[in-house]
């Protein structure tokens, strides 16, 4: 049974794909909007979706009884959109609980907790004498004007570093922030020698650094605390129900800290052309 879903599941991305773009209406699938850009979250392993929330909402749709899942691939800053305007049922994608996004969806229990991290050059030595996420935060407001952060659009990591009152983050006013489209595309820009750091969250961090030679994350020291949920329309309280349902499952039968150990056991592996 469960390979039979497996089958109907890639077939189900295929067309997703093809859904996505003609833009059909609805099938029995369960719509997941994501940004699979995000190990091991979610990302890409040649052309199919994997990571923890893609096995999530793999399970999620089956014990739900949806046929499959179709998975909305998106930028970041789309998925709240895409939840709000109904073209996808619910959001998978690492996302951070936050007062003002709950503004927009309803979030569903948390699921994990994360923190953000920076990234910056091997040879970078400014946070040699850091030993806490304190001292960094001190070090980046010393830092000369000009210094320059990327982050990926949308995110806690661009909140934190820009600065943002919805987010309650003060930001750095002599850091200029840059957004990319992907946390990846990014770190290639340190290696690039065009920003000279990344914030991004931790276990992101850790698998992009791995896949791009001449950088080195400094995941010890944590800049921010967060906790991941999935978001469902305002109002959906049957999803959201339903998905809170399966969550306790899955915490109380060790499905959930399964999956997060297979992706966290150093064998799931992201490949930068994967960008
Ligand atoms: N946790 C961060 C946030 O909620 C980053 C999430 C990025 N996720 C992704 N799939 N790209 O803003």
């Amino acid at each position: 049974m469960k390979k039979l879903f497996a089958v109907l599941l890639s077939a189900a991305m295929l067309v997703g794909t093809v859904f996505a773009f003609a833009a059909c209406g609805n099938t029995n699938n369960l719509k997941v909007a994501t940004n699979a850009y995000f190990p091991p979250f979610e990302y890409l392993d040649g052309n199919s979706f994997t990571g923890v929330d893609i096995e999530i909402a793999s399970g999620m749709a089956e014990d739900l009884g949806y046929e499959g899942m179709t998975v909305n691939n998106m930028e970041f800053d789309a998925i709240i959109p895409s939840i709000q305007s109904g073209l996808s049922d619910i959001g998978m994608a690492g996302i951070t609980i936050n007062e003002k996004r709950k503004e927009a969806v309803d979030f569903t229990d948390e699921y994990y907790e994360s923190a953000q991290v920076i990234i910056v050059k091997s040879d970078d030595t400014t946070f040699d004498d850091c030993t806490s996420g304190e001292d960094i935060e001190n070090k980046l407001k010393t830092m000369p004007t000009g210094y320059k952060i990327g982050t990926q659009r949308g995110t806690t990591g661009y909140m934190y570093s820009a600065g943002s009152e919805d987010f309650g983050y003060d930001g750095f006013s002599n850091i200029s922030t840059f957004p990319y489209t992907t946390g990846a595309l990014a770190v290639h820009d340190i290696v690039n020698g065009r920003v000279n750091a990344v914030i991004i969250d931790k276990q992101p961090a850790i698998m992009i650094a791995q896949s791009v030679s001449g950088v080195k994350v400094i995941s010890e020291y944590e800049l921010t605390s967060e906790a991941y949920a999935f978001c469902v329309r305002k109002g959906n309280t049957e999803l959201l129900e339903k998905a809170n349902a399966y969550l306790r499952k899955i915490k109380e039968n060790g499905e959930l800290d399964r999956i997060i150990s297979s992706f966290f056991d150093g064998t799931a592996t992201f490949k930068h052309e994967n960008k």
